[in-house]
């Protein structure tokens, strides 16, 4: 007969000294296993007499509850210190550089809008904007392009397909329409104006706003793409003349490039919605490869403008009589290559990270007129 207490005390001695859960597991087999030495003591059980068994039972079953708490606990011990060493060792070096981290950039076209809006603000501009998918009245029409006139396709215009009511809608061509609904609003406040007096002191100007947006033309070159922004101004009131745009825009040039030394000069030059109109050139040196501006001998066309056209005021219900203003609208994506050297408009939207990494600009890099633009 096995003697009981030793074949315990053998294997709680050795359950207490297995180093590690595969030594456990082995005196686990070794005792409770199918053949285990613990196993077989119970399958003689069946073999004793009622006396012995009632005797024996209680004793052998007694055991294998030991070992097996036994071995449990050992086990419950090994895998708390296996995952303490693991974690010991893939403890986070704190003293290892940093991985690099990708931060985001401002897209040029973004930062040099913000620009624009700084200075246009400071000269008391008010922002306006309007829908990218425009009806032919606010994009030619109300603009003066006569119905099947030549001058409608002057701009190489994106049609969408007809609607239910026998409808066109297009991908708008300029910022221009924008000018119209305005003008409209302004229309709609003028009853309450003229029974209440002008909403500021000694006639302010009614309408003084920069409408910055996305156009579309069918158009892709160095110089050309599908989309890109325009910025609009229109300023409307009783005694503006050219003398005013042409301020403006010089003033407004002179900030954007931030430098004095900018030459202008104004062609005169046809749009159905202004009359007079004119293309501003800067003055500029393209020897180099580069285009520098405030220097040189050739010129660059920037923007168009002119004073609003009679019919485009009449058309927006303004007597053309009593109210007149100009308008010009220049490329915001074409400025912008322009100031910080980018030889081709169309990587502007071609999504290459790499391009807005070296093109980009830092979030905290926020233009304002009193501590610079750029
Ligand atoms: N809408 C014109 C264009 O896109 C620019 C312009 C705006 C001209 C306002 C005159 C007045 O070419």
């Amino acid at each position: 007969m096995t003697d009981l207490t030793q074949l315990e005390a053998e294997l709680s001695a050795r359950t207490a000294a297995a180093s590690d859960l595969a030594a456990l597991e082995a005196i686990r087999v070794e005792a409770l296993g199918k053949t285990g030495s613990i196993s077989e003591l119970l399958k003689t059980l069946g073999k004793l007499s009622p006396e012995e068994r009632r005797e024996q039972g209680p004793k052998i079953n007694g055991l294998r509850d030991a070992v097996a708490a036994a071995i449990a606990a050992k086990k419950a011990a090994l895998e708390t210190a296996e995952l303490e060493a693991k974690l010991a060792a893939e403890r986070v070096d704190l003293t290892l550089p940093a991985p690099p981290e990708r931060r985001g950039r401002v897209h040029p076209t973004m930062q040099v809008l913000d620009e624009m809006i700084a200075i246009f603000a400071e000269m008391g501009f008010d922002l306006a904007e309007g829908p990218d998918i425009e009806d032919d009245f606010h994009n030619f029409t109300a603009l003066n392009f006569p119905p099947k006139h030549p001058a409608r396709e002057m701009h190489d215009t994106f049609w969408l397909p007809e609607d239910a009511h026998g409808e066109r809608k297009v991908l708008r061509t300029h910022t221009s329409p924008v000018q119209v609904r305005v003008m409209q609003r302004l229309n709609e406040k003028l009853p309450a104006w003229i029974a209440n007096g002008p909403p500021g002191a000694n006639g302010q100007p009614p309408i003084r706003v920069m409408v910055p947006g996305r156009v579309y033309r069918s158009d892709s070159d160095a110089t050309h793409t599908p989309m890109f922004h325009q910025m609009e101004g229109l300023v409307i009131d009783k005694n503006i003349h050219m003398g005013h745009l042409k301020w403006t825009l010089e003033t407004f040039t002179r900030r954007f490039f931030e430098t004095d030394a900018v030459v202008t000069r104004f062609r005169p030059h046809h749009f159905p919605f202004t009359e007079p109109s004119c293309e501003m050139d800067v003055q500029c040196d393209r020897s180099g490869g580069s285009i520098k501006i405030g220097q040189g001998a050739d010129w660059l066309e920037i923007l168009g403008g002119g004073m609003v056209h009679p019919t485009v005021l009449a058309n927006c219900g303004l007597d053309p009589d009593v109210w007149q203003g100009f308008a010009f609208g220049l490329g915001i994506d074409r400025l912008g290559a322009l100031k910080y050297g980018m030889p081709d408009l169309r990587d502007m939207f071609a999504a290459d990270t790499r391009w807005l990494e070296h093109y980009g600009f830092s979030a905290f890099q926020a233009p304002n007129s009193a501590t610079g633009l750029s």
